[in-house]
């Protein structure tokens, strides 16, 4: 018996290959991901979904039986989650190594980011001066008192941006410019990104911060509500004149105990590929992992931009002092 036929009938003997993928992505498009992989390797991909800090307490209690293969979510803040709980297993993968800059990977490769957004800025048009916030420093100034609307402190998004500050500047800055955005509220922090870029259309406050996928959204959309938005608002990619904008990114890992490492490797390693690529770009708006074209027209709109190099490892690294530094500071 020939070697490939050996292990044909070992695979048929073992049943079809298969990942048991785990999801706190909130996005429709990824079933063209999955479908795309399916097509491209014959692996079956069983979808689990559901929110990250859910899927982790699973994963988590399940142990050694569980059938979680790969974590996949936004955040680097939650892909830290993982590695810290020792869910995820260290995987040594020169593709992933290529096509992947090291910022944008754990250094202790439990986990890889698969596409960028940047939290950047939105003004409305016409209501202040965009000169004033060209920074994110800038939301702490005192000229914006009455005019900020933000998320929850507690939102991971933000805490990254906080663990972000916290590396570059410090946490006694990082604190004195949390206090200083609390200060500036229009409103107490509430709903998700786009009902701040929401709030500033509709004149509730005069700036904000959102993700750029939540805004490429409705830049691209064709209803009308969504047109009367974009209209309104204006978008700054914060510190173009220093380090660049804060960066974040959707990722995964391989978990401890999976069963199917092998093709887990495998699923990662396409995320990585052009063609998932485009899926990132197109389907969600989300900027290619390596830079390079999106082919996405909103994204285009909205240009290039400076992004932040600091290692994204560092927005978990810092989590529980940036958490620690919005509760002190009031940013509920
Ligand atoms: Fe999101």
């Amino acid at each position: 018996m020939s070697g490939a036929l050996f292990a044909l009938t070992l695979a048929g003997l073992a049943g079809a290959a298969e990942i048991n993928l785990y999801s706190g992505r909130h996005y429709d498009s990824d079933a063209q991901l999955y479908a795309d992989f399916e097509a491209k390797t014959g692996i079956k991909v069983n979808i689990i979904e559901g929110k990250t800090d859910e899927l982790l307490a699973r994963i988590e209690a399940e142990g050694e039986a569980s059938p979680a293969d790969i974590f996949f979510t936004a955040d680097a803040g939650n892909l830290w989650r993982a590695e810290d709980k020792g869910l995820l297993q260290p995987i040594d993968s020169e593709t992933l190594k290529a096509a992947i800059p090291a910022a944008y990977r754990d250094p202790n490769n439990q986990w890889f980011g698969f596409s960028r957004r940047a939290r950047i800025i939105y003004i409305a048009k016409g209501a202040i001066d965009p000169a004033l916030v060209q920074t994110y420093a800038d939301l702490a100034r005192p000229e914006l008192k009455g005019k900020v609307c933000m998320r929850s402190g507690s939102a991971i998004y933000n805490l990254s941006l906080m663990g972000g500050l916290i590396e570059k500047i410090g946490p006694e800055k990082a604190e004195e410019w949390a206090k200083g955005v609390v200060a500036n509220l229009a409103k107490e922090p509430q709903g998700g990104d786009t009902d701040q870029i929401k709030s500033v259309a509709a004149g509730e406050c005069a700036v904000t911060l959102a993700n750029t996928y939540y805004f490429a959204r409705i830049l691209g959309s064709d209803k009308p509500e969504d047109k009367a938005v974009a209209e309104k608002i204006q978008w700054i990619f914060p510190d173009q004149a220093g380090d660049g904008a804060h960066v974040n990114i959707s990722g995964a890992g391989v978990t401890k105990y999976a069963p199917n490492r092998d093709e887990a490797v495998k699923f990662l390693e396409y995320l990585a590929s052009p063609d998932a690529q485009v899926y990132f770009a197109k389907g969600n708006n989300e900027y290619p992992i390596g830079g390079g074209e999106s082919g996405n027209a909103a994204l285009d709109t909205m240009g290039p931009f400076k992004a932040d190099t600091l290692n994204v490892a560092a927005y978990g690294r810092n989590q529980k002092a940036a958490q620690e530094i919005m509760d002190r500071a009031g940013w509920k």
